[in-house]
């Protein structure tokens, strides 16, 4: 059987047949390309994908319970000193890397290129926010006498650009051979009735399969392998687009490891019961992150002893993962949240179709619904001006002009 016919026979047994008829106005080298492309997917993922269309998607969890984090300033400073050592320790003996996700479309901030490579006007001069990270960890190496190695997470829409901008940058000075670049993968798009779409290009459309596919693209990279090979024992896993990310975070290391957990994460209390961002709970006696939309307005309002909000622990996508933890959320499926979008596709007669209203799901793994998949985590409560300055969106909140404002004065009050 040819790979044409082998594909003929799996779009027939998974209802595809919608496709055999689009193919018939390609060439042959249009239904050579496709037909790899089908013979390499796997249906019946797609097929429990269709199935969670109709379920409800979001667990709640019945118990929903507040979760502690720890506050630094609760802490003696023999105490914080002890934590802060584990962490130096580990940074310095070579255990520790970094991981920086960028494999985002970045919609909200509008901007055409990937997010890394946007640049921002702050001072002394402007600096783009791959540049930012990377000046971040220039900074921990010197410190602590290492080169931490980088993994960046691309996707299969920015991959050749972020390579071009890092060499067009002369690497911003970070050694190459501690820099490596991985792809995210890749989730096909669906329509209302489980049908794939064909886009422009003659090929079934594909969209990232979210932050929460870090896991298993890098094992499937070889990132994991490398890591261990390396030495290291804990990655720190970030986002691009927080101007005051620490990665090299002592005392959040430290916790992790005399907590003795497999994952860590620092927090910012939310700054309003209505602040748009997700908290750190538990949900029926697991860790997990639940969504400000679907957080019951008494329980984002209620407060703690301290007059703090008792679901405050914001999830700031700053994260502490041992290498042991990654290596079993390589092997796990985390949940698939579904997107309702509008998609372009090719009709039966290979017309492009370019609908008005949303006609088509994109399926994304988020990263932090790996919590669910251990018994603890450790929670450091961090400081909102010290390490969280989002950019998301184009203008207002969380947009260039706040995270430039934030970063400045940080860099005021913290001069090297
Ligand atoms: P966001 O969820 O804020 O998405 O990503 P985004 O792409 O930056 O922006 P919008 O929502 O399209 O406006 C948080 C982090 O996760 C990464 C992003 O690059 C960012 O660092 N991410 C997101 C990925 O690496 N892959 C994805 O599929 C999604």
């Amino acid at each position: 059987m040819n790979n044409i016919e082998k594909a003929e026979e799996k779009l027939k047994k998974y209802n595809q047949t919608h496709i055999l008829k689009i193919m018939e106005k390609f060439t042959e080298d249009e239904k050579e390309k496709i037909s790899e492309q089908v013979n390499e997917m796997d249906f019946e993922n797609l097929t429990n994908l269709y199935n969670t269309l109709t379920k409800e998607e979001v667990n709640l969890g019945k118990v929903i319970e507040p979760i502690s984090a720890l506050k630094k300033n609760k802490l003696s400073p023999d105490e914080l000193d002890e934590i802060d050592n584990i962490g130096k320790e580990i940074i310095s003996s070579g255990k520790f890397a970094v991981a920086t996700m960028s494999g985002g479309q970045g919609t909200r901030l509008g901007y055409s290129k990937p997010k890394g490579t946007f640049k921002i006007d702050v001072l002394p001069q402007p600096k783009y926010l791959f540049e930012i990270v990377c000046d971040t960890l220039k900074r921990a190496n010197k410190k602590y006498g290492v080169v931490i190695p980088w993994y960046i997470m691309t996707s299969e829409d920015n991959n050749d650009q972020i390579i071009e901008f890092f060499k067009e940058n002369n690497y911003f000075d970070y050694p190459q051979k501690d820099i490596m670049f991985f792809k995210q993968g890749q989730m096909p798009l669906i329509d209302e009735k489980g049908k794939l779409l064909i886009g422009e290009n003659r090929l079934i459309r594909e969209a990232s399969d979210g932050n929460g596919g870090i896991f298993r693209s890098m094992k499937l990279n070889g990132c994991l392998d490398d890591m261990r090979k390396r030495g290291v024992k804990w990655l720190f896993i970030g986002s691009i687009d927080n101007v005051l990310l620490k990665m090299a975070d002592t005392t959040l290391i430290g916790i992790a490891e005399k907590k003795n957990v497999e994952i860590a994460t620092k927090s910012v209390l939310k700054n309003a019961p209505n602040e748009r961002v997700g908290v750190i709970c538990k949900k029926d006696g697991k860790v997990g992150v639940i969504e400000y939309s679907e957080l019951p307005v008494k329980l984002a309002e209620a407060v703690d002893e301290d007059g703090d909000l008792l679901y405050g622990e914001s999830h700031i996508m700053c994260n502490l993962f041992s290498l042991n933890i990654l290596e079993k959320l390589s092997d796990v499926t985390l949940p698939y949240h579904k997107a309702h979008k509008k998609n372009s596709y090719l009709n039966e007669n290979a017309e492009l179709v370019v609908p008005e209203e949303p006609n088509s799901y994109k399926f994304e793994t988020f990263i932090f619904d790996s919590f669910n998949y251990v018994n603890d985590i450790a929670i450091l409560r961090g400081c909102r001006e010290d390490d969280f300055a989002p950019v998301k969106n184009k203008e207002g909140v969380d947009s260039p002009a706040t995270a430039i404002e934030l970063y400045n004065k940080y860099w005021e009050n913290n001069k090297e």
